[in-house]
């Protein structure tokens, strides 16, 4: 290991000291990209280069993309577009973009022809690559690009440089076979692949050795983990297998898809109190006509009985969801049967979006598309009511002590935060350095979504 002084590092031989080069990530989406650019900073870090926090510094900034939605891609183009100038004052800099958007369907035409400055293009399927791209740029003057076309085997990564002490992300799977008709998620990350049982439990095991906390498994739909056939186990069998490691922990999984969702799953997490009582579970829509329209091969009723299982199992589990609104043919009745349904299940939390069109998806040539104002006034309303019911949920914590794992300093408060096993966020004071810890916390004030509370 070297050892850095300020990003100095004295070269032995003459005892003058050399500028090491510099790294910059900027990462979008989900939770999937946050870990894929930790295993980037793992490869920047194997050629060489330190982490800064500032683009003017770096020598090599990577743009970890994403395009679940219109939005997601224009703030990508933003902050890319407003590098032109930095490029132009140090040539030198390079400038490599990843991720969910280069490898969308003619996107790298679209990218190179507007931001012609980008030296290194590359793909999600490829992401591995990405250090010997870098080297053939070094040594050529002409542009890199590389998008695999095709899912191949899975790469092991042994070393992502992890940036979210105490939490780890385990990927358990990668892709998509859903097809949702809104999503593009299929078309740019490939097809469903299952990692190895025995590869995620020895990764987990050197985790916990390691000192994290928190173990969070990710896949877009965990619960076909194996469906491939190809691990011989269930995600039940994996999750159990995971919660049975030795060691203080805590556990969490997501993404549940409804349609897939069990109850030998809730029989694993009761098992096991190292298993969060959280489940995220898009739900999507509360109307069964846009569900059928979305894809999604469950209907308002099975989802409501899986809530009802696992509340039966797990009185305590709470639920969080992603809903989109503003589907093409959504009419005003589909979108109260959403917040009904909502007001029913009484959700932790929700992710509401409005429908973004994506091109290439099945949904892009449906009819119906719904104007702006419309989406506008439903998105409005849809959060009003998740804000309202979040809020009652979080007074309902006053005077109750919780566990929450700290996670790291707010400087600007002066407090300490972390999260309770349901993910809600918890400030506090503390004389020590507690992060890492669970702490048992009284709460005193809760503010929306946010509760203050002191050490007991
Ligand atoms: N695999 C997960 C999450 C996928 S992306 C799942 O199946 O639930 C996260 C969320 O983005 C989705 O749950 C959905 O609510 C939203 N989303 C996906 N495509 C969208 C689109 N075209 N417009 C608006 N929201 C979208
Ligand atoms: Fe997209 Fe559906 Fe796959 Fe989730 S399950 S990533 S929403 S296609
Ligand atoms: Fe995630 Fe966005 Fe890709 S949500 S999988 S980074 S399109």
């Amino acid at each position: 290991m070297r050892i850095l002084y300020s990003g100095i590092i004295p070269d032995g031989r003459n005892g003058k000291n050399i500028m090491q080069e510099k790294y910059h990530i900027i990462t979008y989406g989900c939770q999937m990209n946050v870990h894929e650019s930790e295993k980037i900073a793992g490869i920047l870090r194997g050629l060489g280069y330190e982490e800064t926090s500032e683009k003017e510094d770096a020598d090599i900034i990577v743009f970890n993309t994403c395009c679940i939605r219109e939005n997601a891609e224009n703030h990508a183009f933003g902050n890319i577009g407003a590098l032109k100038k930095l490029k132009k004052q140090k040539p030198n800099l390079l400038i490599a973009v990843g991720g969910c958007m280069t490898q969308e369907k003619g996107k790298t035409d679209v990218l190179k022809k507007k931001f012609p400055f980008i030296d290194i293009m590359f793909g999600t399927l490829n992401l591995e690559e990405l250090g010997n791209l870098i080297l053939r740029k070094k040594a050529q003057k002409k542009k890199v690009i590389e998008i695999r076309e095709k899912e191949g085997e899975i790469v092991e990564f042994t070393d992502a440089y992890r940036t979210s002490y105490p939490n780890a992300w385990v990927n358990i799977m990668y892709g998509c076979n859903n097809f949702c008709s809104y999503c593009i998620v299929p078309y740019v990350r490939g097809r469903e692949r299952s990692r190895k049982p025995e590869n995620i439990i020895e990764e987990v095991r050197g985790l916990i050795a390691e000192g994290y906390k928190e173990i969070t498994l990710l896949g877009q739909n965990v619960n076909s983990y194996g469906s491939d056939g190809t691990t011989g186990m269930t995600f039940a069998q994996l999750l159990d297998a995971v919660a049975s490691i030795e060691g203080d922990f805590r556990l969490r999984f997501m993404t549940s898809h409804p349609k897939d969702f069990n109850e030998d799953v809730v029989l694993v997490m009761k098992k096991h109190r190292k298993i969060c009582r959280l489940v995220h579970l898009p739900v999507q829509s509360g109307s069964n006509a846009v569900l059928k329209a979305m894809n999604r091969r469950y209907t308002r009723e099975k989802y409501l009985d899986e809530i009802k299982m696992l509340k039966k199992h797990l009185p305590e589990a709470e639920v969080t969801t992603d809903i989109i609104v503003g589907f093409p043919g959504e009419t005003e009745e589909d979108y109260l049967q959403t917040e009904a349904l909502v007001k029913e299940v009484d959700f932790a939390s929700a992710f509401t979006f409005v429908y973004s069109k994506r091109q290439g998806t099945k949904a892009a040539d449906m009819e119906g598309h719904i104007p702006e104002e419309i989406q506008k006034d439903r998105i409005m309303r849809l959060v009003e009511l998740v804000n309202s019911l979040t809020r009652k949920k979080s007074e309902k914590y006053l005077g109750k002590t919780v566990e929450i794992l700290c996670e790291d300093y707010d400087a600007k408060k002066g407090l300490y935060m972390g999260r309770d096993e349901f993910g809600r966020m918890g400030y506090f004071a503390s004389a020590t350095d507690v992060i890492g810890q669970l702490v048992q916390i009284k709460i005193t004030k809760a503010n929306g979504i946010s509760l203050f509370g002191e050490i007991v």
